[in-house]
């Protein structure tokens, strides 16, 4: 029995995530900040409900503790994440960022995914087949955004961006680290979900395919690696 978490997955590709998992015989916590909505999310999929708040030493370390007593954890998938728009929904340029506005975004995207790998590695390494999933971006490969013509050479933000790059590395670097863990960084592609305000092109489903594809490796699947639902991208 394969025992998973999903942090953020009361709504988009996480709940999607979580879905299919439910669906592929996983026992899978539901991981979410608000009690209610990851309470209603958790029983119309058959999940367990795990309270998780990535960007709260407490909350992180409670959850662990959690789902530790309840006998450990083989997949952890890192998918909360924010993409810091304005109030109105527009992308926050290169000219407008604040320090401020960067720390946010890194916050719940980078130091959360650090924060909840750190307080779960002790279980993930008592597991037989230990499997991390970063939620990456496209935005994230300086081959594209640096490719004149490449969808993603059009996009003005920086914090994201920025944010999944730092995502990456720490990808690479845990895989390195614990060459014993299948640790891959995903990119679900543009995906209709509220991150975005749904401008996305992509269905959940099609958006959570990786993902749930990489939730799956086994022990000599790939590890360190930066994949789409079409195989691998360049950094
Ligand atoms: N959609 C895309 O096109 C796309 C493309 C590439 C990568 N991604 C990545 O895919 C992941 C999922 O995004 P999505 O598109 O499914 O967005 P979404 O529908 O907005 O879902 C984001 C999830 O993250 C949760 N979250 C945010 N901050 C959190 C925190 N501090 N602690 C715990 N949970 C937190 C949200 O919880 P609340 O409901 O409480 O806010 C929500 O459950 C993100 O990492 C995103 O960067 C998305």
């Amino acid at each position: 029995m394969t025992t998973t978490l999903i942090t953020g997955a009361n709504k988009g590709l996480g709940f999607e995530t979580a879905r299919r998992l439910v669906e592929a015989g996983h026992t899978v916590y539901l991981g979410s900040r608000d009690a209610e909505r990851g309470r209603a999310a958790a029983e119309q999929i058959g999940a367990r409900l795990l309270l998780i708040d990535v960007t709260d030493d407490a909350s992180v370390a409670a959850a662990a503790e959690s789902v530790a007593a309840a006998g450990g954890l083989d997949v952890l998938i890192n998918n909360a994440g924010i993409e810091g728009r304005r109030p109105d929904g527009g992308v926050i340029g290169a000219a407008e960022v604040t320090a401020d506005m960067m720390r946010e975004v890194f916050e719940t995207n980078v130091f959360g995914m650090v924060r909840v790998t750190h307080a779960f590695l002790p279980l993930l390494q008592r597991s037989a087949a230990p499997v991390v999933v970063n939620l990456s971006s496209g935005l994230a490969s300086l081959a594209r955004v640096t490719e004149p013509g490449n969808p993603s050479y059009a996009y003005p933000g920086m914090a994201y961006p920025a944010s999944k790059v730092a995502v990456n590395m720490i990808t690479v670097q845990y895989a390195k680290a614990f060459p014993n863990m299948r640790v891959n960084a995903v990119e679900p592609g543009y995906t209709a979900t509220d991150l975005n305000m749904r401008t996305g092109f992509q269905t959940v489903e099609q958006g959570a395919e990786v993902i749930v594809r990489m939730a799956q490796v086994g022990p000599d699947g790939p590890t360190g690696g930066y994949f789409d639902r079409e195989g691998s991208l360049p950094w």
